[in-house]
C-alpha cells in the first residue's frame, strides 16, 4: 500500500474511534438522568427496564466487531442471551446485572472493538467492511437507542430526573421571530430520486434509490401544532366515530385514548403536558407529539386532508427539481440554527422557527423537532436485500408497521438524513412522533 493512502486509512479509523467515544460518553450520560433503582423496572406498558439498553448496546457491538469481523468469541454468553431482543423476550428481561457490571462488560467490548479498528481494511470488497460500513452500523445502533432510551425515560415520572447541567453546551432558545406562515406549498408533479442515493452508509431498507414519479400535492410548511390538535379534541375528534378507521376505533376503545399520551386536563378547560424534566402548559405554536398512527388519520380526516405518502414527504424534504439533499437544507451537517434535534433542547419547539432550515420547495422542521407519520406501510423498496442482517428492517414488513420520516428533538445527527425510514407500529404512542398533512389538487 502507498502511503498516502495508509494515511487517509488511518484518518478513517480515527475519526471512527473518536465517534465511538462520543456516542458512549452521550449513551452514558442518559443514564445519569435518574437514580439506577428506577432504570431497573420496566417504565410502565410492558416496556424493556431502562437499564436493559446499556447492555444490549455492548451485545450489539460485540456481535458485529468481535464475533462476526474477527471470529472472537462472545466475551460472556449470558450477556449475549439476556440482551438479544428475539433470544429474550420484554417479559423476561428480568433481574439485570448491575450498571457497573454493565459498564465493565461495555469496556471489554469496546477493548476488542478499537482492536477490530487498528487493523481494520477499509477497502475491503465485502461490503460489511469496505468504508467501514460495520463501524457506522453499530454507530447508528448506539444513537438509535439513544432516541429509545429518551423515550423510556420520558415515560418516568420527572420527579425521579435531573435535568443535566448542560450551561455550556445548550443550544440557543428558539427566538419568535417570525410567525411561520401555516399555509400549504405546491409541489409540482414529476420524478424525484426516492432512497439513499450517495455511497455514504444507509441501511438495506432505504436502498435500492430509484426514480419515482409523484403527482402535484400540496404540503403544509409546518407539522400540526398543540394548538390545531386541542381544538379535534374540543369540536369531539375522539368520540366522533365519521373520522375513525375500524382498526382505529378499536384501538382507541380498548386503551382509552382521549389526548395525545402526555396530556392532561389542567381543570379550567386547557390542556398541560407532562415533558422530559416538569409538567407545563402545552405551548400552542409546539408540533403535537406522542400520538398513533391512527391518531394522526384521524385528524387528518378531522381536518379534510390526508397524511402524506412516504414518496410525497421525501420529495417535498430532500428534492431540489435536479438533485436530492441529504438533509431538508441541503448538505451540510445539521446544527442548531437549523433544526432542532440530538436532544440539545429536550423537547419541540414553535413549529416553522428555523427558516435557515426549509426544504427546497419551503418546508419547515422536514429534519428534526418531531418524526412525521406517513400514510405507507414499511416495506422493502423494488429490488431490496436484506443486509446485513434481516432483523434489522425485514422482518418488520408485516403491514402493521407504518414509516415515519424526517427525526425529531432526541435523533442525532447521523440519523437525520433524509433517506432515512424509521417505522413503528400503528398503535405505538412513545415515539415523539406527529402530524403534517397534505391535500390532492
Ligand atoms: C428503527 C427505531 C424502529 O428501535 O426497534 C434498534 C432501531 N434496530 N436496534 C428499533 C433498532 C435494532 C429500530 N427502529
Ligand atoms: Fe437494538
Amino acid at each position: 500500500m502507498t502511503g498516502p493512502q495508509r494515511i487517509k486509512m488511518n484518518e478513517q479509523a480515527e475519526q471512527i474511534a473518536l465517534m465511538l467515544t462520543d456516542a458512549r460518553a452521550a449513551t452514558l450520560r442518559l443514564f445519569d438522568l435518574a437514580a439506577e433503582r428506577d432504570l431497573r423496572e420496566s417504565p410502565g406498558f410492558g416496556y424493556r427496564p431502562v437499564i436493559w439498553h446499556l447492555a444490549h448496546i455492548g451485545v450489539f457491538e460485540s456481535y458485529w466487531l468481535l464475533q462476526k469481523v474477527q471470529g472472537l468469541p462472545a466475551p460472556d454468553s449470558d450477556y449475549e442471551r439476556v440482551f438479544d431482543p428475539i433470544k429474550t423476550p420484554r417479559e423476561e428481561s428480568k433481574n439485570l446485572p448491575t450498571r457497573r457490571e454493565m459498564e465493565t462488560y461495555l469496556r471489554r467490548v469496546r477493548e476488542g472493538a478499537l482492536e477490530c479498528l487498528e487493523r481494520f481494511d477499509f477497502d475491503s470488497d465485502d461490503p460489511l467492511l469496505g468504508g467501514g460500513y460495520v463501524f457506522r452500523l453499530v454507530l447508528e445502533h448506539e444513537r438509535q437507542h439513544q432516541e429509545t432510551l429518551a423515550y423510556l425515560f420520558r415515560l418516568l415520572d420527572p420527579s425521579k430526573k435531573t435535568r443535566p447541567d448542560t450551561t455550556e453546551t445548550e443550544a440557543p432558545r428558539v427566538a419568535a421571530v417570525s410567525t411561520p406562515a401555516r399555509d400549504v406549498i405546491l409541489v409540482p408533479g414529476g420524478a424525484f430520486e426516492m432512497g439513499a442515493t450517495r455511497d455514504s452508509f444507509a441501511y438495506d431498507n432505504e436502498r435500492p434509490a430509484r426514480a419515482v414519479n409523484v403527482p402535484a400535492f400540496r404540503i403544509a410548511r409546518v407539522p400540526v401544532t398543540n394548538e390545531e390538535y386541542a381544538r379535534f379534541i374540543a369540536e369531539g375528534g375522539y368520540e366522533r366515530r365519521e373520522f375513525w378507521t375500524e382498526e382505529g376505533w378499536q384501538w382507541k376503545e380498548k386503551e382509552g385514548w382521549a389526548c395525545p399520551l402526555y396530556w392532561r386536563r389542567d381543570g379550567a378547560g386547557g390542556w398541560v403536558e407532562r415533558r422530559m424534566f416538569e409538567e407545563g402548559t402545552i405551548g400552542p405554536d409546539h408540533p403535537v407529539e406522542c400520538v398513533s398512527w391512527y391518531e394522526a388519520e384521524a385528524y387528518a380526516r378531522f381536518a379534510g386532508k390526508r397524511l402524506p405518502t412516504e414518496a410525497e414527504w421525501e420529495k417535498a424534504a430532500s428534492w431540489d427539481g435536479a438533485r436530492k439533499r441529504r438533509y431538508a437544507w441541503g448538505d451540510d451537517e445539521p446544527t442548531d440554527a437549523l433544526c432542532n434535534f440530538d436532544l440539545r433542547r429536550w423537547g419541540t419547539t414553535p413549529v416553522g422557527g428555523f427558516d435557515a432550515g426549509a426544504s427546497s420547495c419551503g418546508c419547515l422542521d422536514m429534519s428534526g423537532n418531531v418524526w412525521e407519520w406517513t400514510s405507507t406501510p414499511f416495506g422493502g423498496f423494488p429490488g431490496f436485500e436484506p443486509f446485513p442482517y434481516p432483523e434489522y428492517s425485514e422482518v418488520w414488513f408485516d403491514g402493521d408497521h407504518r414509516v415515519l420520516k424526517g427525526g425529531s428533538w432526541a435523533t442525532h445527527a447521523s440519523v437525520l438524513r433524509t433517506s432515512f425510514r424509521n417505522f413503528f407500529r400503528r398503535h405505538f404512542r412513545i415515539a415523539f412522533a406527529g402530524i403534517r398533512l397534505v391535500e390532492d389538487i
